[in-house]
């Protein structure tokens, strides 16, 4: 039977690999000057580890994360996201004891969602988190290395950057209060999906992309009027905080974020060019998150992009080419190309051979794969011990010492 991938699984090769290296490289170089420590956590972790901190109402929770029973019946999960996994392991090594705690990672997520261009049910995601800051600033520099990275990687691009408030938990739940009521007052109108939504996660609506549910949260209460002073202070710093890196954002009442965990600032890079899968990055503060794991009463930041996504909108990248064919006449001479190639690898040099004792093949995959130079080893130049290189540009063709080499090729480089 021919095998096949798993519906939303993908195989990453060829230019996209290129891609996912540059970005992985472009992450880490970002990370390092600005002091994140870098984390890999196990790919799957204890079920409860997701459930009540994602929100049970959640569409992650409710439908699509990949659960197991393990053999000694304990309850596995396919990590969905890596927010709560990296809280998880701070705790576990005790991170938390020299805050504030910054960390960032990359890694493959797993959620059963309908696949479609950008959405994948296993797909890569880079992911930033400081704890036990409150400060205004910790948001900001986390929005700041976000545009850092999307400027570097997508300099072409214009991303728009939305920004939210949902204020302090407390302040958060009476707004779902007033949304509740509201949206049961217009409930014929909403979408059955949205219906669903009014009792258990009423937030949700508001970020709905049905016409008519747009409609109805275009009139909805805002959360403007339960914020407190200090909720709004830490807005606005934000804001002002932004306004003078240069970095454009458009505040946005209708950004709540697809999980329950959310407090004070939410944001999200956004982009037309993807359909409907139109967030490339996004995040926010989860103050009490923490503590909900198990940890002190800490408050956190952090955000997450996805790497098929940008890679995506990534132009493409340009392999380079190898410098080097090798030719080998016959089997008889292997040891010599042994010795080139263990020369070539100490010099740096990128070659191709392709087990073939045939010169004429050798000398047209060469020209196909657009190698600059040629060494062929050959009965004539086996019995003087050289090598016979060709400049595949100039045509060129010496014959040389394995030591003399480097420097004809460096110096017609
Ligand atoms: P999220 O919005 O669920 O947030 O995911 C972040 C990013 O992951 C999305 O903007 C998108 O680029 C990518 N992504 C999500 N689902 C898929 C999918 N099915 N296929 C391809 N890409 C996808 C979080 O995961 C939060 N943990 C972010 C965060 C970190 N908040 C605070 N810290």
């Amino acid at each position: 039977m021919k095998q096949r991938p798993v519906r939303g699984t993908h195989d990453i090769f060829g230019n996209e690999i290129l891609k996912f290296n540059k970005i992985t490289q472009c992450v880490r170089d970002i990370a390092d000057r600005s002091s994140f420590n870098e984390l890999k956590t196990p790919i799957f972790e204890f079920s409860s580890l997701f459930s009540k901190p994602l929100g049970e109402q959640s569409d992650v929770v409710l439908k699509e994360m990949y659960t197991f029973e393990d053999r000694n019946n304990e309850f596995l999960t396919l990590r969905p996201e890596y927010t709560t996994p990296m809280i998880r392991a701070a705790i576990s090594n005790n991170f938390l004891n020299d805050l504030p705690c910054k960390l960032y990672g990359f890694g493959p997520m797993f959620r059963r969602e309908r696949p479609q261009k950008g959405r994948y049910r296993q797909f890569n995601q880079i992911n930033f988190e400081i704890f036990g800051s409150n400060d205004p600033y910790s948001d900001v520099e986390l929005i700041y290395l976000a545009n850092c990275i999307l400027k570097k990687l997508l300099p072409d691009l214009n991303l728009k950057l939305n920004l939210n408030t949902l204020g302090k938990k407390e302040e958060l739940n009476k707004y779902k209060e007033k949304l509740n009521k509201y949206f049961n007052d217009n409930k014929e109108k909403l979408s059955d999906e949205s219906k669903e939504k009014i009792n258990n996660n009423p937030l949700r609506i508001l970020d709905s992309k049905n016409e008519n549910d747009e409609r109805i949260s275009r009139l909805a209460p805002l959360i403007t009027e339960f914020l407190s002073k200090e909720s709004k202070d830490h807005f606005v710093e934000i804001k002002n905080s932004l306004t003078q890196l240069e970095i454009p954002f458009v505040e946005n009442a209708n950004l709540v974020r697809g999980l329950d965990y959310y407090c004070h600032t939410v944001f999200e890079f956004k982009t037309d060019l993807l359909g409907s899968q139109d967030t490339v990055l996004g995040g926010g503060r989860y103050d009490g998150l923490i503590s909900i794991l198990g940890g002190a009463d800490l408050p956190g930041v952090g955000w997450a992009a996805g790497i098929e996504r940008l890679s995506l909108l990534m132009q493409d990248i340009k392999k380079e080419v190898n410098d080097i064919h090798i030719a080998i006449i016959d089997k008889q001479y292997k040891l010599n190309l042994i010795q080139l190639t263990n020369y070539l690898n100490i010099n740096k040099f990128t070659f191709y051979w392709n087990y073939k004792y045939n010169l004429k093949k050798s000398l047209s995959k060469a020209n196909e794969m657009n190698a600059k130079f040629i060494i062929i080893i050959g009965d004539e130049t086996f019995k003087k011990e050289l090598y016979s290189i060709k400049d595949l540009t100039t045509g060129e063709q010496i014959e040389l010492s394995l030591e003399n080499i480097k420097k004809f090729i460096n110096d017609k480089s």
